[in-house]
């Protein structure tokens, strides 16, 4: 606890200057690793020190110029919802970065030309068509848990969280399960490896090749109920889906449905592990671990996503440019105090609890429901299998507000 409120201390006293309020931060120090119980709360530096939009210059020449940061809950809302002036046509970098002509489909269609694709997707994301899915869940959950609960100890992250979502969008596309072990090394290099370019291109180049095999492979197969099956012989408005739309499908299915339910789980492990009091107030109300994976889901928003602007237009009395970035800070506007009552409060029995984690508008995410059920599967039996549990003393835990979460959550408990 001691060294979480020194980092507090620290970054205050660098940023002091003269008078009595601190200089503002630069807003991208609220989104480093850290070592808070909130990783979150940094943000609030955010909010408190810069406008609901504003042009953050950059020397990174990926980045050109720089881009528009939306810090608020109704511009990043606002950039969602409105298509005229905002394009998706980026936000997916992997094919670009290997250098492949094809698009993760439907996140990088813009309308129309992506209603007909997430029309395609949605029977296999229903409420209805998840709760079928729930006995392979719990299995997955249930197998990893009995390989840890008799050590008194795990790592919460590494040896669960980055597991069992692996598991159940392998299940759900059809993808053979002997090829778990690959999918896991390809997947861990794309999202934890980011600083390791060549480690990255390496992950998903895997990837990529084995989908291309393995799309061969479903064609020549007799058809199954397999949700690989049935994109792999697909049709949009009365035609076959291209080679290309079916690749950018299932890599970016396999991919969404992965690297965030695994951050999210160990970044809700980690904070009921530093918060005792939220720890037991959730194992003596099993009932309401919908409500705390909702609540979970606005505080650790792991994903900031961008658009880029397809005209000149307006947006908070500022003059945006077509071709200009806008990246989207849910790690704010999930906290927007305009928005929500105590937002840095986690609060169980939160009336309006809509937040930009899944964000708004036709992309909103298509896993929601697989999302919610996964972690409250994954919440609900840590609880009951596990006795209460806390940090390992002496262990690091560092955690990143956004997709690369929590990479080791190291536990004990007593047996
Ligand atoms: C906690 C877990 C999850 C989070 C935080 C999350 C977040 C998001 C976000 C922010 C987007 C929109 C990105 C953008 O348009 O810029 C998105 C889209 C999407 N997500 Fe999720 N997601 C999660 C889990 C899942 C799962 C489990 C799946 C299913 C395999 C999934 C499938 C998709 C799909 C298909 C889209 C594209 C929707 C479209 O473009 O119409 N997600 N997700």
């Amino acid at each position: 606890m001691a060294s979480q409120n020194g980092a507090h201390q620290n970054m205050a006293d660098q940023n002091v200057v003269a008078g009595d309020r601190p200089a503002p931060i630069p807003w991208e120090q609220a989104l480093a690793p850290n070592i808070l119980a909130d990783p979150f709360s940094l943000t609030e530096a955010i909010i408190r020190d810069y406008p609901p939009l504003f042009f953050a210059p950059s020397q990174d020449p990926k980045l050109g110029k720089g881009m528009w940061v939306a810090t608020r809950f109704e511009p990043v809302r606002e950039i969602f919802l409105n298509t005229e002036h905002y394009s998706s046509a980026l936000v997916y970098p992997y094919f670009q970065a290997m250098g492949e002509d094809l698009r993760g489909i439907p996140i990088q269609l813009d309308p129309p030309e992506h209603a007909p694709f997430r029309k395609l997707l949605e029977p296999w994301f229903t409420p209805r068509a998840i709760v079928g899915l729930e006995p392979r869940i719990r299995a997955n959950v249930d197998r990893l848990i009995a390989g840890f609960v008799g050590n008194g100890e795990c790592d919460a992250s590494y040896d669960f969280s980055r597991v069992y979502p692996v598991k159940v969008v392998m299940e759900l596309i059809g993808f053979p399960e002997e090829r778990f072990e690959d999918f896991l090394s390809w997947s861990h290099p794309m999202h934890f490896e980011q600083d390791h370019p060549e480690h990255m291109l390496w992950g998903a180049g895997q990837a990529l090749a084995f989908i291309r095999g393995f799309i061969e492979g479903v064609r020549q197969a007799p058809p199954d109920e397999t949700l690989a099956s049935k994109i792999v012989r697909g049709e949009i408005d009365g035609r076959p889906l291209t080679d290309k739309e079916v690749i950018g499908i299932l890599f970016f299915l396999w991919d969404g449905g992965m690297d965030t339910v695994a951050a999210t789980s160990s970044l809700m492990l980690r904070r009921l592990a530093v918060d005792p009091d939220l720890q037991q107030l959730l194992r003596a109300n099993p009932d309401r671990h919908a409500q705390a994976v909702e609540e979970f889901l606005r505080m650790h928003p792991t994903v900031n996503t961008v658009r880029i602007a397809k005209v000149d237009h307006l947006l908070e009395g500022q003059a945006i440019k077509a071709g200009d970035r806008m990246l989207c800070l849910a790690a704010s506007a999930n906290f927007d105090p305009d928005k929500y009552e105590n937002p840095r409060q986690f609060q169980l029995d939160r009336q309006q609890n809509n937040h930009m984690t899944f964000i708004a508008g036709p992309h909103r995410c298509l896993g929601i429901s697989l999302a919610r059920f996964e972690l409250r599967i994954a919440l609900t039996e840590f609880l009951r299998r596990i006795p209460p549990f806390r940090l390992k003393p002496g262990a690091e835990s560092v955690a990143t507000p956004g997709l690369l979460g929590a990479p080791h959550v190291p536990l004990v408990w007593d047996i």
